[in-house]
């Protein structure tokens, strides 16, 4: 059996730029894989199944399992090493796997999850089916199953150009205290660039600016992101964390992806909790305003009953800290004997 890590990823910066004729806009971004992750467990079956569970292990609503991306990652894993085989008249036997997922990373939240799942899969496959797929042969797979998954192939600090396909590698950069925020609204990507072409008339962005560092500070002085300002137009509430984080001393702070997750960097161990519990503090102060404004403007229009609208949440706060590339790549994968 293998057990392999997916790990989610920030974007230090996103810049897009105009749509082009294959539906898909331009962009430059710089991606970094952080230490929060999804476990998928992979053991040799003579069927391919796939069950998706939640972190207390409890069955998780997938919907349809084909359109699930560890499912469609796995198919088409199997269907190009079948052809292979095909044309090199080996027997391939019948490749199959039982697949378990367990979600941790919050999903249409701008981390990357269900790309960076896909991107495991195809890594983990290609060893348990001895596919011998190079990484660049298993990106261009990936880039047929979402924008993000080549990234994931190699992880750590990356530049993403084109369609965010195009992955240059790049010195790691150093933040070993993160802190991330999603006010639990979820953001559907398609919807985010819709919105970011409704606000430029299509992309008036026709050169891309682009981002070079020669050190961290250089990187976190120039952090920006083109999907901030329509995103927050759509969701308010991740301006209210935005401004929360700046507040107790994140610095830079920025949404990540299409959102609405945002990140803020911290200098020190004791600088993130600190500001860990002030968020939550705040986060808790929140929620019963909340609860005490929408029990006074019932009594005042005379409606007696209870609450039955779905309650507000309490935001999602997770410590985190950037993970590079040489301890992506040797703690994605752990062969267990079963
Ligand atoms: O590649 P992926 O499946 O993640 O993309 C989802 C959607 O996001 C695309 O269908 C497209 O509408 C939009 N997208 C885009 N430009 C990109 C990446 C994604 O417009 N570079």
């Amino acid at each position: 059996m293998i057990v392999a890590k997916a790990f989610a990823k920030i974007n230090w910066l996103l810049d897009i730029g105009s749509l082009q004729p294959d539906g898909y806009h331009d962009l430059f971004t710089i991606f970094q894989t952080i230490d929060l992750f999804d476990d998928i467990y992979f053991k040799n079956s003579d069927s391919l199944t796939l069950s998706v569970v939640g972190q207390d292990q409890k069955p998780l609503d997938i919907g349809s399992l084909e359109s699930n991306l560890v499912y469609k990652a796995a198919l088409q894993l199997k269907a190009h090493l079948e052809s292979r085989y095909r044309d090199s008249r080996k027997e391939s036997g019948s490749l199959g796997a039982e697949i378990v997922l367990r979600k941790r990373i919050p999903v249409a939240a701008g981390l990357g999850g269900g790309s960076s799942d896909a991107a495991a899969t195809l890594i983990a496959l290609n060893k348990l089916w001895d596919g011998s797929l190079t990484p660049a042969e298993l990106a261009t797979l990936g880039a047929e199953l979402g924008s993000d998954v080549p990234f994931f192939i190699y992880g750590g600090t990356a530049f993403g150009k084109g369609r965010g396909i195009e992955i240059e590698k790049t010195r790691d950069v150093e933040a070993p205290y993160l802190l991330l925020v999603n006010p639990r609204v979820e953001v559907s990507t398609v919807r985010a660039y819709q919105a970011f072409d409704q606000l430029t008339r299509n992309g008036l962005l026709n050169i891309l600016p682009s981002c070079s560092f020669t050190n961290d500070d250089q990187l976190f002085s120039q952090v920006r992101n083109s999907f901030s300002t329509v995103v927050k137009n759509l969701h308010p509430e991740i301006g209210e964390v935005e401004q929360v984080l700046t507040e107790v001393g994140g610095d830079p702070v920025l949404m990540s992806g299409s959102g609405a997750t945002v990140w803020a960097k911290f200098n020190s161990a004791q600088q993130l909790s600190e500001a860990a519990q002030a968020v939550q503090n705040y986060s808790t102060n929140r929620l019963s305003k909340k609860a005490e404004d929408d029990r006074v403007d019932r009594e005042s229009k005379g409606d007696k009953k209870n609450r039955n609208e779905k309650e507000d949440a309490q935001w999602l706060i997770i410590k985190t800290r950037a993970i590079g590339r040489d301890e992506y790549f040797n703690s994605m994968l752990t062969e267990l004997k079963s």
